[in-house]
């Protein structure tokens, strides 16, 4: 029997991605992890061997954060192998781009909503029942669009916009309890869900960095880790950006048509169309 450790965190959506290295992050720091997945057991069941490689604690637990029954599950089976609670980062999500009005359908709405939205509230209300007295953390991951939405990805803005809000909330409502509730918002950060951007799309969201590069998981993992920390015990109700700081994103976006969802064949011209504009400089209009 081991002894329950000193502080466990959960992350929701941490076999790939930013969830990978906050798993990784959070272990480095003396946490326990839960590593939650919805399909990726192989990745899931890597990391936590791993992370139980270098001598800290982990454990995998599938779960579809949509689905409240999975819920309920995930932390049941966390609390019942480390004992305890102390930090929730909702990071599951589905980002989508490249989605007109006229192509948005009940099932993309759903999608969207189900993980991004319902999954983060599930977990929370989970969590909150089991962070002891001495409270606990949430951390949502927001993104820089829930601010300054653009074209073609509305749906997952308003999905960013929502956690925002849902941050903001929670924070003044379990602040008296002592659960810290904040949020960090990444622009464009080099994982899997980003891999297949437009090249002049990925050079346009650099151009308008202060450091001139693209965020990567472990940037993101840093903060996290730091809202997770002592040092940021009076933070709550905060949304942290990071990334893009300038552009006009809704000048540029009208320019650019990401892969429109079921049209592989105008998705492929569009980029042809994008690799172009990269060398020869002169902005182009996609019909
Ligand atoms: N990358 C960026 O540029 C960026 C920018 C701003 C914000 N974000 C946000 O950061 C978070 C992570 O993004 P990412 O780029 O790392 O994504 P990613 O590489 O696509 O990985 C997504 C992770 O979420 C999990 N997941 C998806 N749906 C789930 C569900 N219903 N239940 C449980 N797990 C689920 C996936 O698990 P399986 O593999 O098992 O399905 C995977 O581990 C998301 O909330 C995203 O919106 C990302």
């Amino acid at each position: 029997m081991h002894p329950t450790p000193e502080k466990v965190t959960l992350i929701t959506g941490a076999s790939r991605g930013i969830g990978r290295a906050i798993a990784e992050r959070l272990a480095q720091d003396g946490f326990a992890v839960v590593v939650n997945y919805a399909k990726s057991a192989d990745q899931a069941q890597a990391l936590v061997q791993r992370l139980t490689q270098q001598g800290g604690r982990a454990l995998a637990v599938q779960g579809d954060v949509s689905r409240q029954a999975d819920v309920i599950t995930l932390f049941e089976r966390a609390v019942a192998e480390f004992g305890r609670l102390d930090v929730l980062v909702n990071n599951a999500g589905i980002g989508a781009f490249g989605v007109p009005l006229e192509n948005i359908t009940d099932t993309h709405y759903d999608a969207l909503f189900n993980t991004n939205v319902r999954g983060l509230i599930y977990a929370s209300q989970a969590a909150s029942q089991h962070f002891g007295d001495s409270g606990g953390h949430i951390i949502n991951l927001s993104s820089v669009v829930g601010n300054r939405p653009a074209p073609y990805s509305a749906v997952y803005a308003a999905t960013k916009a929502a956690v925002d809000s849902l941050t903001k909330s929670f924070a003044a409502e379990l602040g008296p309890r002592r659960i810290r509730v904040n949020a960090v918002a990444p622009s464009l950060t080099e994982t899997d869900g980003t891999a297949g951007m437009p090249a002049a799309f990925r050079e346009h969201i650099t151009q308008t960095t202060a450091l001139g590069r693209l965020g990567t998981a472990p940037d993101i993992a840093g903060v996290v880790a730091l809202l997770a920390s002592p040092a940021t015990g009076l933070m709550a109700r905060f949304c942290t950006p990071m990334g893009a700081c300038g552009g006009n994103p809704c000048s540029f976006h009208r320019q650019l048509v990401f892969q429109p969802i079921g049209s592989s064949a105008q998705a492929a011209e569009a980029h042809r169309r994008l690799d172009s504009r990269q060398t020869t400089g002169k902005p182009v209009f996609l019909p």
